[in-house]
């Protein structure tokens, strides 16, 4: 029987938001009990767009804490789990060059994203952003990871790492079997699908995702916000003027009231159509009421002990530096079997 490992990322890019909750990490603490998990600040990522995007040195420092402190205050156990931050395992950028010289041009030339955030100035664009996916495959295939629980924006940059996998494992075929490794070295990472809520959307603006780059700071209910601000935002929110449905279907062509039902679904780990058999019928004041009480209970607990764990340096690095240890011993012996099936010769 081969270990069923889940490995996943995040990006150290400040101001958590309900949907990176809601989204990624609530997914992420569920997993712990029935997989072996690594979760990675992906530190690495971070500086493919430019400076002034990522903040410099001391912004990178503080989110890359910040997103630890969020994984430990949500119930991600480090004990029992890794949590590092990629650039201290030198294993993900060893093992990105060898992917740059499996990956195609044609094969990153697809991806969208990089379309998307490279924009219009293309030429301008880093060549890390470029390779991005390639790195992103590495930080999987290092740790010859199973199961990967992604967002839906993520989805073909996975596609691409199955391909690296494939590819490298049908290159290297003879190599792998005259080192004695199974002939899928790499095993082919599936998406973990997420819960209901995946996609929160903008409280502004049920069409558009929750993002920390939004203007209006009552689009999100950001990690750091109190239980006076996330009362606030939940009264403020969008609506529109039908009492609630006592049906999903209901809900179609109703964006700003599927993302409040949505929310509240994620929130008491309900499904969307519980809460409307709940609700069906009454007016958004009295539900926003009800979600406020819900947010608050569920919310201010975490943000609580982010906002403690975000002073304590300390113990947030120190959970950062044990982790980085554990992931290096699993990817130290990964890059061995490398190396020896490319045929790189190495130290003993
Ligand atoms: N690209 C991912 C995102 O922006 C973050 C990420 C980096 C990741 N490496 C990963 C996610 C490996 C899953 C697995 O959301």
């Amino acid at each position: 029987m081969t270990t069923q490992r889940v490995f996943s990322g995040v990006q150290p890019t400040g101001n958590l938001h309900l949907g990176n909750y809601l989204g990624a990490i609530v997914n992420f603490v569920k997993l712990q009990s029935s997989y072996e998990c690594i979760y990675c600040v992906v530190d690495l990522h971070a500086i493919t767009v430019p400076m002034s995007v990522w903040g410099g040195p001391d912004e990178l420092r503080r989110c890359t804490r910040e997103v630890t402190a969020a994984f430990i205050a949500s119930g991600i156990d480090p004990k029992k789990n890794i949590i590092f931050n990629q650039s201290q395992v030198a294993g993900h950028a060893e093992l990105t060059w060898v992917f740059n010289c499996v990956a195609r041009l044609g094969w990153l030339n697809r991806m969208t994203q990089f379309k998307e955030k490279a924009g219009k100035d293309r030429e301008n664009a880093s060549v890390g952003l470029y390779d991005y996916p390639v790195l992103m495959a590495a930080d999987i295939l290092l740790y010859r990871a199973t199961h990967v629980p992604v967002g839906e924006d993520q989805k073909q940059h996975l596609e691409l790492a199955r391909d690296i996998a494939q590819k490298f494992n049908n290159d290297f075929s003879e190599s792998i079997a005259a080192n004695k490794q199974p002939a899928t070295y790499f095993p082919l990472p599936e998406p973990v699908i997420t819960g209901p809520a995946t996609r929160v959307m903008s409280l502004r603006d049920g069409a558009k995702k929750m993002s920390k780059s939004d203007a209006s700071d009552y689009s999100r209910i950001n990690l750091s916000d109190d239980a006076d601000a996330i009362a606030q935002k939940i009264r403020k929110a969008k609506t529109d003027p039908e009492p609630l449905p006592s049906e999903e279907k209901g809900l179609e062509a109703r964006p700003e009231a599927d993302n409040l039902v949505g929310i509240f679904a994620a929130l008491s780990g309900t499904p969307k159509a519980d809460v409307l058999r709940e609700f069906g019928g009454a007016q958004f004041s009295g539900f926003k009421s009800n979600l406020v009480d819900l947010a608050v209970a569920k919310l201010s607990p975490i943000t609580t002990e982010m906002k403690r764990l975000s002073q304590d340096h300390a113990y947030v690095d120190s959970v950062l530096i044990d982790g980085g240890e554990r992931a290096n011993a699993i990817a130290e012996q990964t890059i061995k079997d490398v190396k020896d099936i490319v045929g790189f010769i190495r130290r003993k």
